[in-house]
């Protein structure tokens, strides 16, 4: 099914792309590559939908959250809004403070991608990203595919090519309520693991300080699941630092997440060939969303798999730099269960 999803500015129409597999069934619109609806049933088969969004395209276009976008080129923050690549100096647009969160103002996920395919249970959107954007080198032509597998489980591939050496690192930016997206009140309940090992602390501006800290004996220790918000609040420095989950973990193996939701009997893994993935609480999370649901802080949670954050400047760490010519390609899987 293909709907109208509303108007952009310069008069263009975006549309709404429904896929459906099995018992799950996903919605994405061509405004930013973004996903908008994600209806899984819960233990007794009501289906509802766990993912936060706009109900048209000006909802997209605000940016606001970054809700369900397809985020890049380089997701999360680059220190200082440039880097170094092949002995030349890159600027991008400073967007908080001096560095650059999400690649800047001009982020993919406000953008109008070219629909490339959609079957019943697959969209593929494209965006040509010329030498230059955002601060990038090289013309980029960037392919996300959304594609429910008979299981219902959502595969998000990414395949990108530029024809000069440059910087991917695409993700998305869905926020998860495995309660339904009207649940705002419940998101803090239910249940993460996080197998990874160590995480990146970053400092006041979110920005890593190279340090990998084990989990061991801190908050950040999901390894055995827990409620999201039981030590959201603990006195630990990198929480107040971020204003609460708001980091990098390994992808120590697969699935590299879990989220559960106990009351509705719902539950979601993340599996990923990135290296990192952010757990972002929704802390500052204020956006009027659908169906007239307002989303306030820690409403839903988002589970980013990228390169960690400002890797660009961490030479130890995996880089996020594809050679001229070069297929980038990864792809992260949402499994459900109910
Ligand atoms: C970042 C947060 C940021 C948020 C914006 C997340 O990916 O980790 O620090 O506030 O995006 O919505």
């Amino acid at each position: 099914m293909k709907e109208s999803f509303g108007h952009l500015p310069t008069g263009e129409e975006c549309f709404l792309y429904t896929i459906s597999c099995g018992a799950v069934t996903a919605c994405v619109t061509d405004c930013g590559a973004s996903l908008v609806k994600l209806l899984v049933p819960d233990s007794r088969g009501r289906l509802d939908d766990i993912v936060l969004g706009y109900d048209s395209c000006e909802g997209y276009l605000s940016g606001d959250g970054y809700i369900g976008g397809t985020i890049g080129r380089s997701a999360n923050r680059i220190k200082g809004s440039g880097f170094v690549l092949g002995g030349k100096t890159y600027s991008m647009t400073p967007n908080e403070g001096p560095n650059n969160l999400h690649s800047g103002p001009d982020s993919y996920n406000t953008r109008l991608w070219k629909l490339i395919s959609h079957t019943g249970d697959a969209v593929t959107l494209e965006l040509r990203s010329p030498d230059g954007d955002q601060g990038f080198p090289g013309n980029a032509l960037i392919r996300v595919t959304y594609r429910l597998d008979a299981s219902g489980a959502l595969h998000l591939i990414y395949d990108a090519v530029s024809d000069r050496d440059t910087v991917f690192n695409l993700t998305n930016h869905s926020y998860f309520n495995l309660a339904g997206h009207r649940r705002t009140d419940r998101a803090m309940d239910q249940l993460l693991s996080l197998p990874g090992r160590f995480f990146t602390p970053a400092d006041a501006q979110g920005i890593p300080t190279g340090e990998k800290r084990s989990v061991e004996g801190t908050p950040m220790d999901f390894r055995t699941p827990k409620p999201i918000g039981r030590d959201i609040a603990e006195d630990y420095e990198p929480l107040h630092l971020q204003g609460g989950y708001d980091h990098n973990w390994e992808v120590f193996c697969n699935p590299c997440a879990q989220l559960s939701d106990p009351e509705s009997g719902r539950t979601m893994s993340v599996s990923t060939d990135c290296p990192g993935i952010q757990f972002y609480a929704g802390n500052f999370l204020n956006a009027d969303g659908k169906e007239g649901v307002h989303y306030g802080k820690r409403s839903g949670i988002a589970l980013e798999t990228q390169f960690y954050p400002d890797s660009i400047h961490h030479p130890e760490w995996p880089q996020p730099i594809t050679g001229a010519g070069t297929q980038y390609h990864t792809e992260t899987v949402y499994r459900f269960t109910w």
